[in-house]
C-alpha cells in the first residue's frame, strides 16, 4: 500500500482509548450460553427491571401521536422543571429549572462538563478505583486524568487531604467525585463530600459530582453537591434508579454561568436529546412506587451476598453502601482478576467483572459483582461460588 494511502487509515492518537473489559466478559458469557450453560450475570451494571410503566405508557402515547421532532437543546421545559422539583422533594433544595440541562445519559453529561470546564492539558483528579470512562473521555479530549488512590482509611473515597497534596505537587483544574461509587459501591458521608468540595473550590478546582447512583443508597443518605455549592457541576441519569439504561437520557445541574456555554455545545454536538426518551423520563418520576420496589429487591440481594459470600469463601469486601455493586478482594485466591473471572465464568457459570477494568494499580486483586439480579439468582450465585472455591 502507498504511504499516502496508509496515512488515511490511521486513527487519531487521542481516540486510542482502552475498551471496557466488562464487554469482553459479556461476550464470553454469551458464548457460554450459546453452548447451553445457564450463566448468572453479575458483570454488567444495569437494572434487570424495565422502565416504570408510567414511562412506557407516556412513550407509547407520544409514538401514537406520530411526529417526533427535535426539542429545545437544553431539554423539554416541563422535564427540566420536573427535575428541579425532584431536588426540592429529595434534597430540600429550591433549584432554578434554568440550571437543569437534559443530556444523553450521564455519558453525554461528562462530555459537556469536561468540554465546558477544561482546556487540553488540564489535570483532572479521579478516585482510584473508579469508573473507567471518566479517564478515557478526559484523555480523548486531551486532558490528563490524575488517579488518586483510595484506601480503607478514607472509606475508599477520595479525601480532601489527598486531593490537596496532589494539587500542591502539580496543580489540578478539576476533580470528579461519585457517591455511591462504581465499582466500589461505597459512599462518602455528607461531611466528607462537603469538605472535599470546599477545599477544592478554595483552590479553584472545579468539582464534577457524578450522582447517577443516587436513590440507591442503603447505608447512609446521599447528599447532592448542588446543596453544597452553586459552582459544582452535578451529573445524573435515568439509567440506574429509574431503570432506563437503554433510553439514553440523563441530566446535569450546572452553575448559571455555564448554561449558555453548554447550550451552544449541545446544540452543535447533538441538537437535542432523543425526544421519546425525554417524554418517558418525565413520566418516570410518577413511577416512584415501582422504582422503590425494585430498590427493595436490591436491598434483599445485598443482604444475600453480604451474608452468603463470606460463607462461600469471599470474606473480604468493601463497605456495601449503595448502587448495586459489591467489590470483593480475591487476593487470597489469585493475583490475576481477569483469569479468576474467566475461570469463574467457565467453571461456575457466574459472570463478574475483573477489577483491572476499574483500577490499573490494584484491580488484579478485586472482582466487581453487580447485584441488580433477582434474589433467586443471588442465592444460586453464592452457592455456585462456594462449591467452586471449595473444589
Ligand atoms: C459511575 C457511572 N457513571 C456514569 C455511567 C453512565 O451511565 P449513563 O450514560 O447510562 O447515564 C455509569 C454506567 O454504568 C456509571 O457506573
Amino acid at each position: 500500500m502507498l504511504d499516502a494511502a496508509k496515512k488515511l487509515l490511521v486513527p487519531s492518537k487521542r481516540s486510542d482509548v482502552p475498551p471496557f473489559i466488562v464487554m469482553d466478559v459479556m461476550a464470553a458469557a454469551a458464548q457460554r450460553e450459546s453452548q447451553g450453560a445457564r450463566v448468572i450475570h453479575m458483570e454488567v451494571g444495569q437494572p434487570a427491571a424495565p422502565a416504570p410503566a408510567t414511562a412506557i405508557k407516556a412513550a407509547q402515547a407520544a409514538l401514537a401521536r406520530g411526529r417526533i421532532g427535535y426539542t429545545e437543546t437544553l431539554g423539554i421545559p416541563s422535564l427540566r422543571a420536573r427535575v428541579a422539583r425532584h431536588y426540592q422533594e429529595n434534597y430540600d433544595l429550591a433549584l432554578d429549572p434554568g440550571r437543569v440541562v437534559v443530556t444523553t445519559g450521564s455519558s453525554g453529561g461528562f462530555i459537556l462538563a469536561f468540554l465546558s470546564l477544561f482546556e487540553p492539558g488540564d489535570r483532572v483528579a479521579l478516585a482510584n478505583p473508579g469508573y473507567p470512562p471518566y479517564r478515557h473521555i478526559l484523555s480523548a479530549l486531551g486532558c490528563e486524568p490524575v488517579l488518586i488512590e483510595t484506601s480503607e482509611e478514607t472509606r475508599w473515597a477520595m479525601s480532601s487531604k489527598a486531593l490537596i497534596a496532589t494539587h500542591q505537587r502539580t496543580p489540578l483544574k478539576g476533580v470528579v467525585v461519585a457517591s455511591p461509587a462504581n465499582p466500589t459501591g461505597t459512599m462518602m458521608d455528607p461531611d466528607a463530600l462537603a469538605r472535599l468540595i470546599a477545599v477544592a473550590e478554595a483552590e479553584g478546582i472545579r468539582v464534577i459530582s457524578d450522582e447517577i447512583y443516587h436513590g440507591l443508597d442503603y447505608a447512609l443518605a446521599a447528599e447532592t453537591a448542588a446543596n453544597v455549592s452553586d459552582h459544582a457541576v452535578v451529573i445524573n441519569s435515568f439509567s440506574k434508579y429509574f431503570c432506563m439504561t437503554g433510553w439514553r437520557v440523563g441530566w446535569m445541574v450546572v452553575p448559571e454561568s455555564l448554561v449558555r456555554t453548554i447550550e451552544r455545545l449541545q446544540g452543535n454536538l447533538a441538537i437535542s436529546v432523543p425526544t421519546l426518551a425525554q417524554v418517558a423520563a418525565e413520566a418516570a418520576f410518577d413511577g416512584r412506587d415501582e422504582m422503590e420496589a425494585v430498590k427493595h429487591g436490591y436491598e434483599e440481594s445485598r443482604r444475600i451476598l453480604t451474608e452468603g459470600l463470606p460463607k462461600a469463601g469471599l470474606d473480604k469486601f468493601l463497605p456495601v453502601d449503595g448502587a448495586f455493586y459489591l467489590y470483593a478482594d480475591i487476593s487470597k485466591f489469585s493475583d490475576d482478576s481477569l483469569d479468576f473471572a474467566k475461570r469463574m465464568l467457565n467453571e461456575a457459570s457466574v459472570a463478574a467483572t475483573p477489577g483491572i477494568d476499574f483500577d490499573p494499580v490494584d484491580g488484579r486483586h478485586f472482582l466487581r459483582f453487580c447485584y441488580a439480579g433477582s434474589a433467586a439468582e443471588m442465592h444460586e450465585a453464592v452457592e455456585r461460588i462456594g462449591l467452586w472455591l471449595k473444589r
